[in-house]
């Protein structure tokens, strides 16, 4: 059965695009583009940047330390698409934003 942990209200989800969230130690980049959310790790596989923190254009975020680009939905590299970030399943349901941690272990 699939583990679902509640992250945000849709309140709080709703007044930033973007949220960097400490999720069972782990630090969980959110983001809202184009009316839908995105969860990715939170660090850059790079040098660890703060990917939460990075210009977003259409669904590719670019880390601010040194200009990597990721796509949301995919966690793809953008200039290399066999090289993916972790990324995880969001919804929001009930009034708050859900992600899944680990959807493979269910
Ligand atoms: S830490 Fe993200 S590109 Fe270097």
């Amino acid at each position: 059965m699939a583990h679902w942990l509640k992250i945000l209200s849709q309140e709080e989800a709703e007044k930033s695009d973007r949220h960097e969230i400490v999720v069972e130690g782990e630090i969980i980049a959110v983001f809202r583009q184009e009316g839908s959310y995105y969860a990715l790790d939170g660090l850059c596989p790079h040098h660890q940047g703060p990917l939460a923190q990075g210009e977003v254009d259409g669904l590719v975020v670019e880390c601010p330390w040194h200009g990597w680009k990721f796509h949301l939905d995919s966690g793809c590299y953008a200039h290399n698409q066999s090289m993916q970030h972790t990324t995880y399943p969001i919804k929001l349901e009930g009034g708050f934003l859900w992600i899944q941690k680990n959807p493979k272990e269910d």
